[in-house]
């Protein structure tokens, strides 16, 4: 059985170790939503992770919704995502792109033209976002006509032509977490009625095109998806988890994606108080149709991510926090060592100051 530590192969890419860094939003873009060189050296910190997802990426414009995340449209963001890629693939790491929208979880402060975000429907979240004001509601979503919805389809398709001529090693499709792709697929935010709406299979439709579009860019075994199926993080929920995640499971099991990337309870809180849905059951429909790994996530620590890759039929453990707060949490963990504490007050914003400057352990 497979230990944290040993290789993986997906065909021709060979991940060193089973521990993935986790996508982590952490605000420090420069102008234009541009990787800045700090990012690089960041990212290049980190780079014995078996593979590093990098912090959530906007798609287009309009699929902002945070102050300083980095985007994937423009030329000046593909050249600083190159930067990064270079200095980690010099490293010796590995590298995926998450492909983000956030749909309805915005604000007009965002908007090109101070439009309001867009969404699957007009149902406005009880979130508020983080603008030149402070926090503010976010506001009523405009509902996206159907050939709205198919033009997003090529600006994913884009955004991974993008992520291939900035060098990444794989793209993550990001269907998690209540942003748009996952608006779409739950009964909470999606009340359409074209067909894109109504039907788990109709909901699914714009996640399945997505994933189809983005394997014209990438062969299938470096591209994953990110899922979360009982989260209710951003004001989300579903009235049948099971039956819809099922069904998304199989569909990108079929595709024969690299990896399915679930995120088991609420996003960055509890792992189990919700049991509507089975994530070993689903890892299981994922391979069975032709799926190739499986990625567990959620306040992992050591000994639960050895127990899920020996016994829980998981391929690789994505951890967040401590790779945050530990660049070499791959050694630390061979060796036993103490963790760093992670200081909250430096996640979102600012600069090297609980960044760049987490130390090594002391060999
Ligand atoms: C965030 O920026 O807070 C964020 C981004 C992407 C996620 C979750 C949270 O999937």
């Amino acid at each position: 059985m497979a230990s944290l530590f040993d290789a993986v192969t997906l065909d021709d890419l060979k991940l060193a170790n089973r521990m993935v860094m986790a996508p982590l939003t952490r605000s420090r873009a420069g102008a234009g939503n541009v990787p800045t060189d700090l990012m690089a050296t960041y990212y290049t910190q980190r780079a014995s992770a078996g593979l590093i997802i990098t912090e959530a990426t906007q798609v287009c414009p309009e699929g902002q919704g945070y102050l300083a995340t980095p985007g994937i449209h423009s030329a000046d963001q593909v050249a600083g995502w190159k930067k990064v890629n270079e200095q980690v693939h010099a490293a010796g790491g590995k590298t995926c792109l998450q492909l983000w929208h956030v749909g309805r979880i915005s604000h007009s402060f965002f908007q090109p033209n101070g439009a309001a975000p867009v969404a699957p429907s007009a149902i406005q979240p009880a979130m508020k976002a983080y603008t030149d004001k402070g926090f503010e509601d976010c506001p009523m979503p405009r509902a996206l006509e159907t050939a709205e919805v198919q033009a997003l389809v090529q600006v994913y398709k884009k955004a991974a032509q993008h992520a291939k001529e900035a060098g990444f090693d794989l793209v993550e499709v990001h269907g998690a977490n209540g942003y748009l792709i996952d608006q779409f697929l739950r009964d909470k935010t999606n009340q359409r009625t074209d067909v894109y709406g109504g039907s788990i299979e109709n909901r699914a439709r714009f996640l399945m095109e997505v994933v189809r579009a983005v394997l014209e860019v990438y062969p299938a075994h470096r591209v994953g998806c990110r899922i979360s199926p009982v989260s209710q993080f951003n004001d989300i929920d579903d009235s049948n988890p099971a039956a819809l995640f099922g069904y998304v499971a199989q569909e990108l099991g079929r595709l024969k994606l690299g990896y399915l990337h679930i995120i088991e309870g609420q996003t960055g809180g509890s792992r189990d108080a919700d049991q509507r849905v089975d994530f070993a059951g689903l890892r299981a429909a994922f391979k069975q149709a032709g799926g190739r790994l499986t990625m567990v996530n959620n306040g992992y620590t050591k000994e639960m991510a050895e127990s899920a890759l020996s016994s829980g039929g998981a391929d690789l453990v994505a951890f967040g926090v401590p790779f945050l707060a530990n660049p070499d949490l791959v050694e630390r963990f061979r060796q036993g060592h103490a963790l760093n504490t992670p200081d909250q007050s430096t996640f979102y914003g600012g600069g090297e100051k609980g960044y760049t400057d987490y130390p090594r352990a002391a060999a």
